[in-house]
């Protein structure tokens, strides 16, 4: 199908389908600069995941997981938010989304205007030192930076974890509670850039579907629930949400 066709039918499906909450993974940032997980240029494609994302290997080697994120830090601070944000954002402001939950963790749906942003996998807005306790937001964090590879407590000197979710962590009980109460009362839930393969959140779409809502996915490459969709817009994210909310949004 064309841009205009792709983008014309979700369109229609959003007008039809309130409330609509939107579920956004990694693809939805990679027009920012922000490399995503799973696709064949992806992180999880240079790094193993377990060494670099777990809890058991920050706990093993703290400084060899920043040296991983120190970098990531950098290309997230420095990114901007890109059209697939700013459209959702504007479709929030139109009264057509109801919240967009986020697996991202670079604050650019918040940076580009939404408003009710369900942060799953929590963010790099904070970093926490496992030693005393004391939080430190994102701009103390790159100070540190500069200085060393692996940020260190000012108060006690453990090396500072960031507030993200690791693999073998817990995802935090209020958004993944909230997730799921939005994706049982969405009407239909829009799946942007992620391969759902990731659980508990990959469960998102099909809580939605078992009380009687719709899915639709906008992602380049397939997904775990490409089946059970209503509608799969194998397209770009900015193109294909820019157009629907140019079509929906025009005044925001
Ligand atoms: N437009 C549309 N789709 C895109 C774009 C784009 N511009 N760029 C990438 N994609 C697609 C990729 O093809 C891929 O299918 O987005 C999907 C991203 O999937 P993943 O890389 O698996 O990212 P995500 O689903 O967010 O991963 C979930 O896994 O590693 C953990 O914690 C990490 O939150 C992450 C979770």
């Amino acid at each position: 199908m064309t841009l205009s066709a792709d983008s014309h039918g979700l369109a229609e499906l959003l007008r039809e389908r309130q409330p609509c909450v939107v579920l956004t993974g990694a693809g939805v940032s990679t027009e920012s600069g922000i490399p995503d997980f799973r696709s064949p240029q992806g992180l999880w494609a240079q790094f193993d995941p377990f060494e670099y994302g777990s809890i058991a290997a920050f706990r093993a080697d703290p400084a060899k997981v920043w040296r991983f994120y120190a970098p990531r830090f950098a290309v997230l601070t420095e990114a901007e938010p890109n059209a697939a944000h700013r459209a959702l954002a504007r479709l929030e402001h139109a009264g057509l989304v109801r919240a967009v939950i986020t697996q991202n963790i670079d604050l650019l749906h918040e940076r580009a205007g939404s408003r009710d942003v369900v942060e799953v996998h929590r963010s790099i807005r904070t970093s926490r030192c496992p030693g005393c306790g004391t939080s430190y937001p994102l701009a103390r964090v790159l100070e540190l930076l500069e200085e060393e590879d692996a940020p260190a407590c000012p108060e006690c000197g453990a090396i500072l974890k960031p507030d993200v979710v690791f693999f073998g962590e817990l995802l935090p009980a209020e958004a993944i509670d909230r997730a799921f109460e939005l994706a049982r009362e969405a009407a239909l839930l829009l799946v942007v850039g992620s391969a759902l393969e990731v659980h508990p959140v990959a469960g998102l779409p099909l809580e939605t579907l078992e009380t009687g809502g719709e899915v639709a996915i906008v992602n380049r490459g397939p997904t775990e629930l490409d089946a059970r969709a209503t509608l799969k817009v194998d397209g770009t994210a900015g193109e294909v949400l820019a157009a629907v909310a140019d079509q929906l949004a025009g005044g925001y």
